[in-house]
Protein backbone atom coordinates (compact mmCIF):
# COMPACT_ATOMS: atom_id res chain seq x y z
CA UNK A 1 0.00 0.00 0.00
CA UNK A 2 1.46 3.33 -0.99
CA UNK A 3 2.09 6.19 1.89
CA UNK A 4 -1.16 8.00 0.58
CA UNK A 5 -3.34 5.70 1.00
CA UNK A 6 -1.86 3.83 4.04
CA UNK A 7 -2.08 7.58 5.74
CA UNK A 8 -5.70 7.69 5.10
CA UNK A 9 -6.90 5.02 6.20
CA UNK A 10 -5.72 6.08 9.71
CA UNK A 11 -6.03 9.96 9.44
CA UNK A 12 -9.07 11.49 10.11
CA UNK A 13 -10.50 13.26 7.10
CA UNK A 14 -10.25 16.96 8.02
CA UNK A 15 -6.15 15.72 9.11
CA UNK A 16 -5.81 14.20 5.58
CA UNK A 17 -7.21 17.23 3.91
CA UNK A 18 -4.88 18.95 5.64
CA UNK A 19 -1.96 17.05 4.85
CA UNK A 20 -2.95 16.75 0.86
CA UNK A 21 -2.95 20.55 1.12
CA UNK A 22 0.26 20.31 2.88
CA UNK A 23 1.79 18.49 0.13
CA UNK A 24 0.82 20.23 -2.70
CA UNK A 25 1.77 23.79 -1.37
CA UNK A 26 5.15 21.90 -0.50
CA UNK A 27 5.98 19.75 -3.73
CA UNK A 28 5.74 23.19 -5.31
CA UNK A 29 7.88 25.09 -2.58
CA UNK A 30 10.42 22.23 -2.82
CA UNK A 31 10.10 22.85 -6.86
CA UNK A 32 10.70 26.26 -6.29
CA UNK A 33 13.72 25.92 -4.04
CA UNK A 34 15.69 22.86 -5.50
CA UNK A 35 15.25 20.56 -2.75
CA UNK A 36 13.78 16.52 -3.05
CA UNK A 37 9.78 16.56 -4.39
CA UNK A 38 9.97 13.07 -3.56
CA UNK A 39 10.79 13.88 -0.02
CA UNK A 40 8.63 17.03 0.34
CA UNK A 41 5.70 15.32 -0.43
CA UNK A 42 6.34 12.10 2.00
CA UNK A 43 7.09 14.18 4.97
CA UNK A 44 3.41 15.92 3.99
CA UNK A 45 1.64 13.63 3.87
CA UNK A 46 3.39 12.28 7.23
CA UNK A 47 3.47 15.03 9.18
CA UNK A 48 0.66 15.23 11.06
CA UNK A 49 0.05 11.33 11.10
CA UNK A 50 -0.13 11.09 15.51
CA UNK A 51 -1.88 14.51 15.62
CA UNK A 52 -5.18 13.17 16.61
CA UNK A 53 -3.48 10.53 19.04
CA UNK A 54 -4.17 10.86 22.68
CA UNK A 55 -0.94 12.58 24.56
CA UNK A 56 -0.55 9.13 26.56
CA UNK A 57 -0.28 7.06 23.33
CA UNK A 58 2.39 9.24 21.92
CA UNK A 59 4.44 8.97 25.52
CA UNK A 60 3.93 5.30 24.91
CA UNK A 61 4.92 5.49 21.61
CA UNK A 62 8.31 7.37 22.06
CA UNK A 63 9.32 5.58 25.60
CA UNK A 64 9.48 2.50 23.35
CA UNK A 65 11.55 3.54 20.83
CA UNK A 66 14.32 5.18 23.46
CA UNK A 67 13.99 8.61 22.00
CA UNK A 68 11.65 10.28 25.05
CA UNK A 69 15.17 10.69 27.14
CA UNK A 70 16.00 13.64 24.28
CA UNK A 71 12.71 15.19 24.64
CA UNK A 72 12.43 17.81 27.61
CA UNK A 73 9.39 17.67 29.92
CA UNK A 74 7.85 20.65 28.57
CA UNK A 75 7.65 18.91 25.76
CA UNK A 76 6.69 15.38 26.29
CA UNK A 77 3.74 17.10 28.25
CA UNK A 78 2.36 18.75 25.44
CA UNK A 79 0.23 17.34 22.74
CA UNK A 80 0.81 20.08 20.41
CA UNK A 81 4.27 20.23 20.54
CA UNK A 82 4.71 15.93 21.19
CA UNK A 83 2.95 15.25 17.94
CA UNK A 84 6.21 15.85 15.71
CA UNK A 85 7.96 13.99 17.48
CA UNK A 86 5.99 10.72 17.97
CA UNK A 87 4.87 11.43 14.15
CA UNK A 88 8.61 10.82 13.27
CA UNK A 89 8.31 7.75 15.45
CA UNK A 90 5.58 6.35 13.73
CA UNK A 91 7.18 7.45 10.28
CA UNK A 92 10.26 5.71 11.05
CA UNK A 93 8.18 2.53 12.44
CA UNK A 94 4.78 1.92 10.46
CA UNK A 95 5.77 3.18 7.04
CA UNK A 96 9.46 2.24 6.88
CA UNK A 97 10.83 6.15 6.57
CA UNK A 98 14.56 5.93 7.23
CA UNK A 99 15.65 8.71 5.28
CA UNK A 100 17.03 11.44 7.96
CA UNK A 101 16.09 14.52 6.20
CA UNK A 102 12.61 13.32 5.89
CA UNK A 103 12.34 12.17 9.49
CA UNK A 104 14.24 15.41 10.53
CA UNK A 105 11.73 18.05 8.43
CA UNK A 106 8.95 16.18 10.36
CA UNK A 107 10.21 16.66 14.01
CA UNK A 108 10.64 20.49 12.82
CA UNK A 109 7.34 21.06 11.64
CA UNK A 110 5.98 22.53 14.74
CA UNK A 111 8.63 24.36 16.77
CA UNK A 112 11.29 25.38 13.90
CA UNK A 113 15.08 24.71 14.60
CA UNK A 114 18.50 25.40 14.58
CA UNK A 115 20.16 25.52 11.06
CA UNK A 116 17.02 24.25 9.22
CA UNK A 117 17.39 22.85 5.79
CA UNK A 118 15.91 23.67 2.82
CA UNK A 119 13.23 21.03 3.60
CA UNK A 120 12.48 21.82 7.25
CA UNK A 121 11.46 25.40 5.97
CA UNK A 122 9.75 23.94 3.04
CA UNK A 123 7.85 21.32 5.22
CA UNK A 124 7.56 24.72 8.47
CA UNK A 125 6.12 26.94 5.93
CA UNK A 126 3.74 24.76 3.68
CA UNK A 127 2.21 23.56 6.92
CA UNK A 128 1.34 27.02 7.73
CA UNK A 129 -0.03 28.08 4.61
CA UNK A 130 -1.40 25.28 2.61
CA UNK A 131 -4.81 26.26 1.09
CA UNK A 132 -7.33 25.23 3.86
CA UNK A 133 -5.37 27.72 6.69
CA UNK A 134 -7.86 30.13 6.57
CA UNK A 135 -6.26 32.45 9.75
CA UNK A 136 -5.00 35.95 9.58
CA UNK A 137 -1.36 35.86 8.24
CA UNK A 138 -1.66 33.01 6.05
CA UNK A 139 -2.14 35.11 3.09
CA UNK A 140 0.61 37.09 3.97
CA UNK A 141 2.49 33.98 4.93
CA UNK A 142 1.39 32.43 1.24
CA UNK A 143 2.82 35.91 -0.71
CA UNK A 144 5.89 35.46 1.21
CA UNK A 145 6.71 31.81 0.44
CA UNK A 146 6.99 31.99 -3.25
CA UNK A 147 9.17 35.71 -3.02
CA UNK A 148 12.06 34.34 0.05
CA UNK A 149 11.81 31.31 1.94
CA UNK A 150 13.71 32.49 4.16
CA UNK A 151 11.55 35.97 4.62
CA UNK A 152 8.29 33.22 5.00
CA UNK A 153 9.93 31.22 7.93
CA UNK A 154 11.15 34.37 9.96
CA UNK A 155 7.50 36.00 9.56
CA UNK A 156 5.85 32.28 10.97
CA UNK A 157 8.69 32.60 13.76
CA UNK A 158 7.39 35.90 14.54
CA UNK A 159 4.03 35.16 14.57
CA UNK A 160 4.21 32.29 15.85
CA UNK A 161 6.52 33.69 19.27
CA UNK A 162 3.91 36.82 18.96
CA UNK A 163 1.16 34.01 20.19
CA UNK A 164 3.08 32.62 22.43
CA UNK A 165 4.06 35.56 24.49
CA UNK A 166 0.62 36.61 24.09
CA UNK A 167 -0.69 33.58 26.37
CA UNK A 168 2.09 33.27 28.40
CA UNK A 169 3.17 30.04 27.07
CA UNK A 170 6.22 27.91 26.68
CA UNK A 171 8.72 28.61 23.99
CA UNK A 172 10.45 25.85 23.07
CA UNK A 173 14.49 26.43 22.58
CA UNK A 174 14.52 25.02 19.11
CA UNK A 175 11.76 27.51 17.94
CA UNK A 176 14.02 30.47 19.52
CA UNK A 177 16.88 28.87 17.88
CA UNK A 178 15.36 28.95 14.24
CA UNK A 179 14.34 32.54 14.86
CA UNK A 180 17.75 33.65 15.89
CA UNK A 181 19.30 31.95 13.04
CA UNK A 182 17.55 34.26 10.47
CA UNK A 183 17.01 37.36 12.58
CA UNK A 184 18.96 40.61 12.40
CA UNK A 185 21.49 41.09 15.27
CA UNK A 186 20.49 44.71 16.88
CA UNK A 187 23.84 46.91 17.47
FE1 LIG B 1 1.49 19.33 13.00
FE1 LIG C 1 0.01 20.14 9.86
Amino acid sequence: MDTETKVKEIMLHERYEHSLGVRDTAVMLAETYGCSKEKARIASLLHDVARDMPLDEMQEILRKSGSHTEISKEIFQSHQLLHARAGKEIARKQFGISDADVLRSIELHTTGGKSMSVLDKVLFVADYIEPGRIFRGAEEGRKLAFQDLDKAVLYIFKSLIGELLKSELFICKSTLEGYNDLARVGK
